[in-house]
Formats: C-alpha cells, structure tokens, sequence
C-alpha cells in the first residue's frame, strides 16, 4: 500500500493545469448506454474511479477504446456492441457507488437494469431512494433482490419497453442530488412525452451531461436550474463531447497555494463554477484573479495570492451554487492557519468530517459539534503520521503536511488516487518536497 511523505514549509511555485472533471466524467460515461452509435469524450482524467467504470461499462457491453496513452488529454470512445448483460455487480459497484449512474441508462435504452445497491461509505450512509423514487415516477418497476436493484420499464405503445414522462419532485432531506439527477434526466432522454423534474440539482457537471445528452439529439433544458425539462425523443445518436474542467481538483490547487502562501498559476480552471469558494477565500484573504484575457471562465487562467494573515470565516455546504463540501475538508486544512476561530458547518454529509482527528494529530484546534467544527487558529501544524479516508479528507491532510513544519506520512494514499492524477508529481514540479513510497518500507512509528 502506498503512502506519501512530505516534507513541509514548502514555497510552491510556477504553473499547473487542471484536469478534466471525475464527477462529470463518470455520469457522461454510463450515459453513453443511451447512444445508438459511438460516443467519444475528451479530457477524461486518469483515476482509477474512471477505470473502475470503465470496467462497468464494457461488461456491460460496450467497447471502450482509449486514444493514443501519451500524457496528453485521453479520449475514450464507446459503442455498444451487446446490450444482453444489463448487470452492475456488487464486486464492481462497492468500489465505486457512482456506478448506480449507469441505471438510469439501463432503464432507458434496454428496458432493463439490475445494479447492486451502493453501499455506505466514509462520509456517511449514501442512500440510493431518491433515485428510485424518480425512475419510478418515470414508469419504472423497481424491486429489491438479494441486495440488487431490479428495474424494469412498462410496455410502450408499441409493446415494447419504454419509460413514461412525468412531472416529478426530486428534492430530499439534504436538499438536491447530483447523480440522482444525473440518472433521471439521462433516463427521461428516450422516455415517452415531457418531463419535468423540480429541485433538480444545479451543478456544473449536470450542465455538462445535459450538453453531452443534446449533442446525441436529446431535448434537455434548464440544466443548471432547479427545473430541467426534458422532451422524449425515440433514439439517442453519437456524439464527441469534452467534459468540463474538475473544479474540486482546482479548488484544491488553489487552497494548496493558499496554505504555503505561494503565487501559483493554474490553467483550465473552471473559475466561474467556483464563485461560493472564491468568495470565501476573499474573505480569509486569498484572491484568485484571473487572465484578462479569459475567453471561457470554466476554463480560465488564474493566479492565486494571499495575505500573509489569513483571517477566519464562516463556512456552510450547499447544494450548488453554494459552498462545495467536496471542498469543506480542504478549507478546513487553510483555517487551520487563520487568527482566528472559524466555523465550518456540514450540510450535505453531517458525518464528513474523518479529517478532523487526523488534523487534530497534527496540532490542529477543532472542536465538533454534530454537523459543526470550530476551527482555532494555530501558528503552526506539526508533521505526523497520519491516515487518509475519505477521498477529499486525503487532499485536506497532503495541504496540511505542505504547510506543517517537520515530516507527515500519509498511509492508504490510493484514496486519494481516486480521484487526483499523480498529486505528487504535480506537487513535486511545484517544488514541494513530497514522495510516493511503499508503506512497507517505512519505519514502523510511521506506518499506520
Ligand atoms: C456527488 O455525489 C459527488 N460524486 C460527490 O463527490 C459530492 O460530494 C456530492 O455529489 C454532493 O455534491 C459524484 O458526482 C461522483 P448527492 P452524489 O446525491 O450524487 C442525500 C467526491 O468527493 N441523498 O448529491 O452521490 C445524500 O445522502 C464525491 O468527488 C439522499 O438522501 O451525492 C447527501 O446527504 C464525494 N437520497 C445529499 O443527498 C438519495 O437518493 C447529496 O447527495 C441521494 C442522495
């Protein structure tokens, strides 16, 4: 098992570029299911959720085929080739529970989908019901077997199977959900009439799949409003689609120059879907600035300065457009260093907070509340070995051990690998002292 040491007080400096986005890549892929001929997305990031889908879909029967490996941006193009295996298993779907985006497209296009449920994981429990009770609204059978989802679309006019149109409510508890939307909106492309669904989610990346699903001839509208309308159309052609900028791996970026106080360069940011976290960061004392000769603001060039004293803050997770809370553990990590007490409430996963005993290791001043941590300001973290979990949690304790003073070891890294292409090798070509290694082969003080 791999683990990274760091060498803190690094000063980062120069240029780096973002990647494409995991969160809009994976629900483009399994919305490839819907297409009668090939589809091809660019920029498709190198982790190893995108490859675990990969799996997915071609045992699902598609073809993937990988443009030329290089280090440039990927390309993958999808055709279906047998659409008779309609089954996401547990072994594939307990790795990675974004695999329950491909039902929506099972439903759709074969009439039939079984995928396992998605079990809990690090950051809380992860029910699946929203999804259901959207597919269902659409005409969907569902039932439950031996830890399966088993879906069924009725019969259409023409006796076959097809989903119908609905005016549905997809609204729950922690407010909108991304791939829930994702699944019902990807599904509602082949069904019969118009469909609405209200308290639809507004993320980017549901913008970006709604202009993936158009490019194949869907009718979507209002993506990235509450309200998406989307008219049934009988077939879904290719397409070729380059999928957004990750603004989580940018947001990230820019918290790394903050917490190391350096002047970094970040291309391919997605700028204008980060304005809840800029906003924040003005305030703390951290301007994000970009090119003034920015064409496309979700893929803009930026430069990050900050104050020598960061000042606290107040931090709630919102559905989109407010604060992400794939961005709250790494805000946190920056607050550690404010003058300051901040607070960070946690809207979307009350129980998101892994990091904050591992900060706590370090030196780190936090005191939780249920879904409420109190960040006090400390002059300095201390390097410790430390675990990562949950996949931003990991990104919050590597911004930690580049601030901290003496050496942090982070065990189980291949967390981190899910969704974050060689951080150590971008971190490195920034100058900071950081180094993949075998857990194995640290001194067993260092090994958790
Ligand atoms: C997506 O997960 C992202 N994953 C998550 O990023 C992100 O944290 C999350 O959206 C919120 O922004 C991908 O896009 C692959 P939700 P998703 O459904 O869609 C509750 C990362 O680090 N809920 O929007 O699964 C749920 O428990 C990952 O990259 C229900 O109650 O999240 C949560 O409290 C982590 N019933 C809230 O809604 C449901 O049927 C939002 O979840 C579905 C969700």
């Amino acid at each position: 098992m791999d683990a990274f040491v760091i060498n803190g007080r690094s000063q980062l400096r120069g240029e780096i570029t973002v990647n494409g986005s995991k969160n809009a890549a994976l629900p483009l892929m399994a919305a490839t299911i819907l297409a009668s001929n090939q589809v091809t997305l660019r920029s498709v990031p190198r982790l190893a959720d995108i490859r675990n889908m990969q799996r997915l879909l071609a045992e699902l029967g598609l073809d993937v085929e990988e443009s030329e490996a290089g280090s440039g941006p990927r390309s993958l193009t999808f055709r279906t080739l047998d659409e008779s295996a309609c089954h996401a298993r547990y072994d594939i779907v307990r790795t990675m529970r974004a695999s329950i985006s491909v039902l929506g497209p099972l439903l759709a296009r074969r009439g039939y989908g079984r995928v396992s449920m998605p079990g809990g994981c690090a950051i809380g429990d992860r029910p699946v019901d929203l999804h259901l009770r959207g597919l269902a609204a659409l005409g969907a059978e569902i039932a439950l077997d031996s830890g399966d989802i088993i879906a069924r679309a009725p019969q259409g006019r023409d006796g076959r199977p097809r989903l119908r149109g609905a005016r549905l409510f997809l609204g729950g508890p922690f407010g909108s959900t991304v791939l829930g939307t994702a699944n019902v909106m990807s599904a509602a492309t082949l069904a019969e009439g118009e469909t609405v669904i209200e308290s639809a989610a507004c993320e980017p990346e549901i913008v970006d799949l709604a202009n993936l699903l158009n490019a194949m001839g869907a009718r979507v509208s209002g993506a990235g409003t509450p309200r998406i309308t989307i008219e049934g159309v009988r077939e879904l052609g290719g397409a070729d689609h380059e999928v957004m900028p990750d603004r989580i791996e940018a947001g990230t970026w820019i918290m790394a120059a903050a917490v190391t106080n350096s002047p970094l360069v970040i291309h391919n940011c997605p700028i204008d879907a980060l304005m809840a976290v800029t906003e924040a960061l003005k305030e703390v004392g951290v301007r994000v600035t970009e090119a003034p000769d920015t064409a496309d603001p979700l893929r803009a060039t930026v430069e990050v300065i900050s104050e020598r004293t960061l000042h606290p803050v107040q931090i709630t997770t919102q559905p989109h457009p407010g604060y992400p809370t794939d961005l709250q553990a790494q805000m946190m990590a920056l607050l550690c260093h404010a003058d300051g007490n901040s607070v960070i409430t946690e809207r979307i996963f009350p129980q998101r907070f892994l990091h904050v005993a591992e900060l706590s290791r370090m030196g780190a001043q936090l005191f939780r509340q249920g879904p409420t941590v109190i960040v006090s300001g400390v002059r300095e973290l201390v390097g410790a070995p430390v675990m990562a979990s949950d996949l931003r949690a990991s990104a919050s304790l590597v911004l930690a051990g580049l601030a901290a003073r003496g050496t942090t070891v982070i065990n189980r890294v291949y967390h981190l690998d899910r969704g974050y292409e060689k951080m150590e090798v971008k971190l490195q070509a920034l100058g900071a002292d950081i180094e993949r290694v075998d857990a194995s082969d640290l001194p067993a003080d260092l090994h958790r």
